[in-house]
């Protein structure tokens, strides 16, 4: 059985101030909630203040982004070895990353690697846009990212990896996928692929999220799909009354 986990990405939004109320809102409201993994993603500014209160609680902290060198020469950069003390998760590929900051699939995949050296779970986001769904490309875009992701790592290290589908064209804009296709994108083009790399054991074992426009009101549908895990959610996840009602629908 995988467990659901639904991760907030607050995106660049909030303050450290800001970030330590909305997570102490979180914490308390989730604390007599299990079955579910609950992740806060705080912008870098913050991660070291919400540490300070999701500590001692079941809610995980993760970053949005990470850098694959330790150290070094890259300024504005963060390395594994900063997030590593300070959470358990980092998201990698989201596609503002990829879309406005140039990351490419090898790019995603070196990051993998580090983190996971580094036991930093990795939820990496996989997801077509506007114009490859359009053009009935997204089974074949989306394997291909997911295959690019995974390269080179070991079936041990692959099955700790959270993968996270995010229709591009869904994100932010109020519009969802259709729950059953995204159901059906999960099982054949992201599990099929891991299946074709490393086996079906593995595939089944892999937690996949959706996300894209996840709110309260639509997250029950996503979650009846056998092939989701859970939710990665942006806008729904910056207040606490709505954060709290994903994660009760998530369970
Ligand atoms: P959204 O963002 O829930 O605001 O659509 C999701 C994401 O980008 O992870």
């Amino acid at each position: 059985m995988r467990t659901p986990i639904i991760a907030g990405n607050w995106k660049m939004h909030k303050t450290a101030a800001e970030a330590i109320q909305l997570a102490h809102a979180v914490c308390e409201a989730v604390v007599d909630i299990n079955g579910v993994d609950v992740v806060l993603c705080p912008p870098f500014t913050a991660l070291g203040a919400v540490k300070t209160i999701v500590e001692n609680t079941k809610v995980g902290l993760g970053a949005q982004n990470m850098y694959w060198e330790e150290q070094g020469a890259f300024t504005g950069e963060v390395s594994p070895l900063m997030l590593a003390e300070l959470c358990g998760y980092v998201i990698l590929g989201h596609s503002e990353r990829r879309q406005f900051f140039g990351e490419t699939d090898e790019g995603v995949n070196k990051k993998i690697k580090v983190a996971l050296a580094h036991n930093l779970t990795p939820i990496v986001c996989v997801g077509e846009n506007l114009a490859q769904n359009e053009a009935g490309e997204t089974a074949a875009f989306v394997g291909g990212q997911v295959k690019a992701a995974f390269a080179g790592l070991s079936a041990e290290d692959a099955v700790k990896v959270i993968v996270a589908y995010e229709p591009i064209w869904a994100i932010g804009t109020g519009k969802t996928a259709d729950p059953a296709t995204a159901n059906s994108i999960i099982g054949l083009s992201i599990r099929g692929a891991i299946a074709e790399m490393y086996s079906e054991s593995v595939a089944q074992q892999i937690r996949v999220q959706y996300g894209g426009s996840v709110k309260p009101d639509n997250v029950d549908s996503f979650m009846a799909q056998p092939d989701i895990d859970g939710a990665l959610v942006g806008g729904a996840s910056l207040k606490p009354d709505s954060f709290l009602a994903l994660v009760k629908g998530t369970l």
